[in-house]
This record gives C-alpha cells, structure tokens and sequence, in this order.
C-alpha cells in the first residue's frame, strides 16, 4: 500500500525548498518505484494569514493519519508582532505536541568539501559526525506555568516553567542509549545539574537507564562546559542527550561546525516510528523568494525520512549519494559557496540532486 506523505512548507525559504524535495520525491517515484502519496498542508505564518491560526484543525486532520511529514521552516518579521499563541512557531511547536514528537535527532557530519566552510581549523572538524538527541516535547518549552504578569508594585514579571517527569526522561534516554549503541558507543548527557533541580533529577535517571546497556560508555556534562567542548574539541563527541532548550541551542551550534546550517537534516519521532522531517535552519526571511537557498538540508531530511520512518535504506542511501556528488562536482548554492565552485541557485540545486540519482540509476 502507498505510504502517504504530507508536506508543510510553512514561511520562507520553506516554499523554495519544500518544492526541490518534492522533485526529489518524484524522481524516486518515477526512477525507483517509490510508493508514497504527497499531500499538503499550511503551517505557520501562512496558516495565520489564510484561516487566523498558525496550526489549523485541516492540517492536524492530515497530519495526524501520515506516515510521515515533510516540513519547510516557519515564521517572518511580519508575524513578530503577533500575540505569542498565534505566532508561527507555535504552528510547529503545537506538530511537536500533538503527534508526540519527544526524540528529536539532529545530526551534524561534516561533508569534507565543505571542511574550508567550518568557522574551526579542518584539522578539529575532519569527519566530524555528531548526532544530538533533543528532548522535544517537554521541558521549559512547554511548562506550566508560564506568562508575563503584573506584580503589586506596577512593575511586570516573565515566568516559565523547566519541568521533568521521569517517565519523559526515561524515554529520550533510551532512543539516546539504543542510537548510541549503533554508532561509536559514547554517550554524554548535557544538564544544568549544578543548579538546576529538574536535570539533576535528568542526571539521575539517565545514570539509571546506563544499567541495560552496559556497551555504551555513559558520561555527563553541564551544558556551560558542552558548549566550550564543542567549538575546542567537538570530535570528543559522538551522541549528545539533552533537554529541549539546552538541545536548541547547542544544535545550532554543532551546526555551524559543519560549514553550513543549510546542510543539516532532522527527525523528530514518536513512539509509533511515526516522524517529522525538516531542516535545522529556519525560514530565512531576509532570502526568502530570490532562489538563493541552500535545499540540501531538506533534500537529506527526506533521507532521514526515507530511512526511519519508510523503511527504505536503500533509497535513503541513495539520496545521500547524490547529494555528495553533486558536492564533489563543485556545484554550491551562495551559502557554501567559494570562489573555484560553481554558484547555483536553489532550483538548480535541485534539478543538480535529481540528475545525480537518475545517473546513480
Ligand atoms: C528549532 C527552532 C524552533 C525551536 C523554533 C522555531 C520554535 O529553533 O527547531 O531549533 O526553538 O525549537
Ligand atoms: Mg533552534
């Protein structure tokens, strides 16, 4: 039976690079009998424009029965404005809540074309390969209570909540420990524990959970420290665990390591397998519209969705090829471009990855 595949493109650069994924898509279905339905649907500031909310039920509706989602990147200068409920982020973070979406993986490799493009010296960031597991659903992006509040004395006080049960972090640990135990077996779990009562109860429990799996070497890092690690010797890392707000910021991040925010997928998961695609980086809107944006990172999202949520590694594989050869071309959108490269737009960088997978064929 067909798998069935909803795309939100949101705001943006989401639009353009949505669309160069789609072809991809359509190559794999023409080429390589991929069996997927692609449905759409608005998120974000689009979704406000169009029916006043930024997550609308008839996107819920579709989401809700996918097998997984495809999604662009979401928010703009003309919805910074907006009451907090009904900005676009809270389109993306209510997809997070409502599908359950607690394992967030973001993986951040160096591609060695790129290695010139890293803010740090090529020798720190040769095959560099890091995967992030971010605790998504829960922590002080959600907790309750929160607000801005007018105190007696006529002055006004912002609150949030940094909440975690033990039952939210048992889960994301064990995604972290079982993906660790496929890669190099290392694990550290960045916290606040020295401060912060909510992750020394995370530190706790993740010290528990290393009990079933005595393979793989479980160490703890506050996330001041972790932040330091990771621009002087990132290649210490191999997976990081950590909560939603400390998972935001570090990504971003590891990141730039790479080269390019524009190169890095994500996945975000539930229990059932069932997934949320996008790239790391957000909707750019000081380039949005001019075709100048890098789709790579939306074009590996589909591989990630490829992989862990339709069970097709091969075609998974596939993808990545192609991506890596259109690198070894020379071929760069303006983000990671040089001056030996060839500059291309984001379509061309599209109609580029799908030449690359009819010629892998
Ligand atoms: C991310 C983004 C989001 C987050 C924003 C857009 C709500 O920064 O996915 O990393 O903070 O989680
Ligand atoms: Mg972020």
């Amino acid at each position: 039976m067909a798998k069935r595949l909803v795309v939100l493109p949101g705001d943006g650069i989401g639009i353009e690079i949505v669309a160069e994924a789609e072809k991809v898509i359509q190559c794999l279905k023409d080429n390589y009998a991929l069996n997927i339905t692609v449905e759409s649907g608005l998120v974000g500031g689009s979704a406000y424009d169009a029916t006043g909310t930024p997550l609308p039920e008839e996107t819920l509706r579709l989401v809700k029965s996918a097998d997984a989602i495809l999604l662009g990147a979401v928010g703009g200068y003309q919805w910074e404005a907006l009451d907090i409920a009904v900005r676009p982020e809270k389109g993306l973070l209510g997809l997070r809540k409502e599908l359950e979406l607690f394992a967030n993986l973001r993986p951040a490799m160096l591609y060695e074309e790129l290695a010139h493009a890293s803010s740090l010296k090529p020798e720190l960031v040769s095959n560099l390969n890091i995967m992030i597991v971010r605790e998504l659903t829960g922590g002080i992006y959600f907790g309750q209570p929160r607000g801005i509040r007018q105190l007696d004395n006529a002055e006004r006080e912002g609150f949030n909540t940094l909440v975690y049960k033990e039952s939210e972090i048992e889960r994301i640990a064990h995604v972290a420990f079982d993906i660790a135990g496929k890669r190099n077996k290392k694990l550290c779990s960045v916290d606040k524990a020295n401060v912060l009562e909510a992750t020394e109860l995370w530190r706790e429990i993740v010290t528990d959970i290393a009990q079933s799996y005595p393979d793989v070497e479980l160490s703890h890092m506050y996330v001041d420290n972790a932040a330091m690690q990771l621009v002087r010797e990132p290649k210490q890392f191999d997976v990081i665990l950590t909560t939603n707000m400390f998972g935001d910021i570090l990504s971003d991040c590891a990141a730039m390591l790479t080269g390019s925010i524009g190169m890095l997928a994500s996945a975000s998961m539930n229990a059932n397998g069932q997934g949320m695609y996008e790239p790391i980086h957000g909707s750019a809107p000081d380039i949005a519209g001019q075709n100048k944006a890098n789709p790579l990172a939306t074009i590996l999202s589909v591989a990630m969705m490829l992989r862990y949520s339709l069970a097709e590694t091969a075609l998974a594989d596939k993808v990545e090829l192609a991506v890596k050869k259109v690198l070894a071309k020379g071929l760069r959108t303006a983000d990671i471009h040089t001056p030996d490269c060839q500059l291309l737009t984001t379509s061309e960088m599209g109609d580029a990855v799908v030449a690359a997978l009819i010629e892998i064929n």
